[in-house]
């Protein structure tokens, strides 16, 4: 079906266009138009694709991209304007360049199967236009953007005020900002504990008590938090450190995080944790770098056993050829690190945080799942945090093991979501509707709460929208499934909370078996949960694990398969068995009204629909 290969996202655009070289092209030979945009282009295209963007076509001197399609990103806000800003910073280096660039967040219709290298729009929207528009306004060697981009990346990025923007077209003046500068990333992971912890008391008792194992059996123990993004895995982790950081005995801690976007290095995570035991920095020349290596060494084993570690380490920290670490040397790399962080546990009680381990690759899930079973004798605590998804890459994560515990967050309670909105805030009492509908959209999830929050302290304008961070952390984990998961994610979305196999079979077109398949799945993956009592006799039950997963994955559907879906629907609920009661008939009068509606939207032939829909109505009415 056509209409399958488009989706709506929200994506983020970047225009930027060469200043004044049209001029300057008049009086050109068209080879050297040439010769001066080949490099440009080059040059452009590189800088986009390294923050994940993707090229939509270069006309002349001017490029467009797309942040957040094909596939989307959880930051392609901040990624665009970290690519706009490096595509400035390189042109205020170059004499002979000078660019006008602008970055635009807003909703497109995404063609999938366009292909941008032979010249084919993917993205169509008026955030599209209202970019290039924003970017003939940008100052020379600057760069602009619009309102929700700014919303999306303020925290992130340092922006000056501009002026407003007029645009063909619309009524208001278009809001901008200047973008100055990106903030620095930080290296450690960054947990906001603005507020108090809520709840989570039993979740950390387990925490102290597997440190508080490790230490006292001189044993490893391996711990593995997992949850959903922004459940509070890492907020967890960090409770942890604060308890032991507080305890008299000094203990080494150690950090590495995987990341989702790759920097091509497999083992990155040990890298940082090594790095920062023996205390290499960034700024360190290979020499410097080395000798601190070959000094920590000498200090934790004895000299038979330097040479081979020291050997095996120093590709791990940057000092050697990766391919040392792949193949049939892999064995040997992991059985040297594994005697260093033994050595280092046997000075003093080792605690190995990996957090995203579900971004790792095979090779570190490996090593980390072989630690506990390697190391012995020695106090070690190996804490790792990962969405669902690890375990349905891993389904026998930590099994089978002595000393291993999975802690699994589920959703905040109502009452502890509450608190935290109020310390949010910072206010005891809200309005009941207000608190009724963000306890409703947080859904349990202290890291939604935060952004619900935040997005109704700075706006005026009520706050019924999702802001921007949330959409596109949804976004980005729905975009992480194979696409018949994600198909039947949409088609649900179109049944609404909660969903039945079979209505989604008709739906689909899909056989039960395989409904039922990909329903196991992503309910491993918590996107969605059986539920125990379903609404329709003799159908199982299924909704949505978190409803705002659900908004988003309705978001996607173009109208006209929105508007074939709800009829599909409609139809599944007719050819159930006769039950008189009011629910089904509201249903169905749900569902033929969205057909109708989301078709004259499409501009669609509604004479089908309109008998069978007068017919529900009528049967609506009658209850
Ligand atoms: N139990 C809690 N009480 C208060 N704030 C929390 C709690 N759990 C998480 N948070 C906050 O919510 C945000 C997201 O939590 P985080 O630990 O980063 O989630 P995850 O690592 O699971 O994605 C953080 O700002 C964190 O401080
Ligand atoms: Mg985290």
């Amino acid at each position: 079906m056509e209409s399958s290969r488009k989706e709506r996202k929200i994506v983020t655009v970047l225009f930027a266009d060469l200043v004044g070289f049209t001029a300057r092209a008049e009086q050109l030979d068209p080879e050297d138009v040439e010769a001066i945009l080949r490099p440009y282009h080059e040059r452009l295209r590189a800088e986009l694709e390294r923050f994940g963007g993707t090229v939509e076509k270069f006309i002349g001197d001017a490029v467009m991209a797309l942040f957040g399609a094909p596939v989307a990103h959880e930051d392609d806000p901040e990624r665009a304007v970290r690519a706009a800003l490096a595509i400035r910073d390189w042109a205020r280096e170059e004499e002979s360049v000078q660019v006008r660039i602008a970055v635009n967040t807003g909703e497109a219709l995404i063609n999938l199967g366009a292909r941008p290298e032979s010249g084919e729009g993917m993205a169509a929207g008026d955030v599209v236009n209202t970019t290039a528009r924003l970017q003939s306004a940008a100052p020379v060697n600057g760069v602009l953007v619009g309102e929700t981009t700014y919303r999306a990346t303020n925290q992130v990025i340092d922006y000056r005020g501009a002026e407003p923007v007029e645009a063909k077209g619309k009524t208001d003046r278009l809001a901008v900002w200047e973008a100055v500068e990106a903030r620095a990333r930080v290296g450690t992971e960054v947990v906001s504990t603005r507020t108090a912890l809520v709840g989570r008391a039993r979740e950390l008792d387990q925490l102290v008590d597997g440190l508080a194992r490790a230490r006292q059996e001189s044993s490893t123990q391996l711990v593995t938090i997992v949850g959903v993004p922004g459940i509070g895995k890492s907020r967890l982790v960090y409770e942890l450190w604060q308890l032991a950081d507080a305890d008299a005995e000094i203990i080494f801690w150690r950090h590495g995080r995987s990341l989702p976007y790759g920097d091509g290095v497999t083992f990155a995570a040990l890298a940082e944790m090594v790095k920062a035991q023996v205390g290499i920095l960034e700024t360190d020349s290979a020499d410097d770098a080395a000798a601190k290596l070959r000094a920590s060494i000498a200090d934790l084993v004895g000299e038979a056993e330097r040479p081979w570690i020291e050997a095996k380490l120093r590709p791990l920290v940057g000092l050697g050829a990766e391919s040392e670490l792949a193949g049939d040397r892999r064995s040997e790399s992991f059985a040297a690190w594994r005697r260093f962080f033994e050595a280092l546990a046997e000075q003093r009680p080792l605690v190995l945080v990996f957090e995203d381990l579900h971004w790792a690759d095979d090779d570190l899930l490996d090593f980390v799942d072989e630690l506990p079973d390697w190391v012995d004798g020695a106090p070690l605590l190996v804490l790792c945090t990962a969405r669902p998804e690890l375990l349905d890459r891993r389904s026998g994560w930590g099994g089978g093991k002595r000393n291993a515990l999975m802690i699994s967050l589920s959703p905040l309670g109502d009452e502890e979501t509450a608190r935290l909105i109020a310390d949010l805030l910072d206010r005891a009492v809200l309005p009941a509707e207000t608190q009724t509908a963000l306890l409703a959209r947080a859904g349990g999830n202290p890291l939604y709460a935060e952004q619900f929050v935040r997005m109704i302290s700075e706006r005026t304008d009520g706050g019924a929208e999702l802001p921007e961070t949330v959409q596109g952390i949804i976004a980005a984990r729905l975009d992480s499934l194979s696409s018949e998961e994600k198909a039947l994610l949409q088609d649900a979305a179109v049944l609404g909370k909660v969903f039945w196999p079979s209505a989604l079979a008709a739906i689909g077109g899909v056989p039960d078996s395989q409904v039922e398949d990909r329903l196991r799945g992503l309910a491993r993956k918590e996107f969605v949960r059986r539920e125990r009592r379903g609404s329709i006799a003799g159908e199982t039950e299924y909704a949505f694990g978190h409803l705002l997963v659900r908004d988003v994955a309705y978001n996607q559907i173009p109208r006209a398969a929105r508007a074939e879906k709800h009829r599909l629907a409609a139809a599944w609920i007719d050819s159930l068995a006769r039950d008189r009661s009011d629910d089904r008939a509201e249903m169905l009068a749900h569902h033929y009204a969205s057909a109708l509606e989301f078709a004259s939207a499409a501009g669609l032939d509604t004479d089908t629909l309109a008998e069978p829909a007068r017919h529900a109505f009528r049967e609506g009415a009658d209850r």
